[in-house]
């Protein structure tokens, strides 16, 4: 069968085309449009920018999309489209575009949640092979929206171990980033420097705390660690001026403290569920720092750990192309006129 996947839960648009044939996956076309520059200025996402992008830039991409994978609309069989959690403004564009095009073409809508597809991202080789992970799977899904632990039993059986009580990771990044006037977003930007702080002399030393590291569950909290940024950065600044050396020991102090918490947790909850594999995905698993450490903490309690190539952890529609796939064979369809958002939307 021929998915088409639409992705605009957030700032990235995003269209998949993919062929699947006796459990083989071909990429036909996987396209992401970022609307960085359009955010920066502001220091974060603006909804009503964000869905203004996505409408202008929605039919470009699917129409490259269509081009690069040489098929016509015609041979699409399904539109995977995420319908939530997300930004409503935003999550209205691909909807909307996914059900006219059904509407006009008599296909079939596969409704899917955006976080179920930044878990089915570990699924897929960059080849198109379809990786061979047994069940049941711990997977930390750790981006700008989430930080939450779901055990996964199999295909579309999950239960959610842990989230977060408060800021997901992947802000924790973005405001320390913020608060420090480095730019948008603030994974990436934090991660270069930090690397920096490994390969140059820094003299500068300090502690954050890692919240939450200790407690007996599998909940997250990132939002004392934001705050503990902004009061030392602030108690620091009245005594001397923020200079770059500073910043890059920030970097690298706040990345420790997230990675330590989220590698914790993750491999505690490994254990008491018993699983023998680790999954993490999410845009904050894009980060080297964190793939290196888990990749060594894994190693060390004897864990399988699979986490998806850079481009598959940011948003993306191949993702969600993968989860229409396995949400196809369990039979959850839709039709352009029984389909609808839903910001909030769970995985159960
Ligand atoms: O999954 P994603 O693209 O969108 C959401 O679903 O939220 O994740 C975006 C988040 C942002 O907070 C961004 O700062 C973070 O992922 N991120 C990173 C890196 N690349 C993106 N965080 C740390 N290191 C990175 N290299
Ligand atoms: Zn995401």
């Amino acid at each position: 069968m021929i998915i088409l996947a639409i992705e605009t839960s957030c700032d990235d648009t995003s269209v998949a085309i993919v062929k699947i044939e006796n459990s083989k996956f071909q990429i036909l076309s996987n396209l992401v449009s970022s609307q960085i520059n359009i955010h920066k200025k502001w220091g974060g996402v603006v909804p009503n920018l964000a869905s203004r992008a996505h409408a202008k830039n929605l039919p470009i991409v699917f129409k490259s999309a269509l081009k690069e994978s040489g098929l016509n609309i015609e041979s699409i069989d399904a539109i995977a489209l995420t319908i939530g959690p997300g930004l409503s403004p935003s999550l209205l564009i691909g909807v909307s575009f996914g059900r006219a095009i059904a509407y006009r073409y008599n296909k079939s809508i596969i409704p899917i949640n955006h976080v179920e597809g930044h878990l089915y991202s570990n699924f897929l080789s960059e080849d198109g092979v379809v990786k061979k992970i047994e069940f049941p799977v711990m997977n930390l899904i750790v981006s700008g929206g989430h930080t939450s632990l779901y055990l996964m039993k199999g295909h579309g059986k999950y239960e959610l171990i842990g989230k977060t009580r408060d800021d997901a990771a992947g802000e924790a990044f973005d405001k320390a980033a913020k608060m420090m006037n480095l730019g948008y977003p603030g994974g990436p930007i934090i991660s270069a420097l930090a690397e920096s702080y490994e390969t140059t002399a820094n003299s500068h030393k300090l502690t954050l705390p890692r919240p939450m590291i200790n407690s007996k569950d599998f909940d997250f909290s990132f939002s004392g660690l934001k705050t503990a940024v902004f009061y030392s950065l602030k108690e620091l600044s009245e005594k001397q001026k923020i200079t770059k050396n500073i910043k890059i020991a920030y970097c690298h102090e706040t990345q420790e403290a997230i990675i330590d918490v989220l590698i914790a947790k993750t491999i505690s909850a490994a254990k008491k569920y018993n699983v023998e594999t680790i999954a993490v995905s999410g845009g904050v698993s894009a980060n080297n720092r964190l793939r290196e450490r888990f990749e060594k903490s894994a190693k060390e309690n004897n864990f399988q750990l699979t986490i998806p190539p850079k481009h598959m952890s940011t948003d993306n529609a191949l993702m969600v192309a993968i989860a229409g796939h396995y949400n196809w064979l369990a039979e959850n369809k839709a039709t352009w006129d029984n389909i609808d958002i839903n910001p909030n939307l769970k995985l159960h």
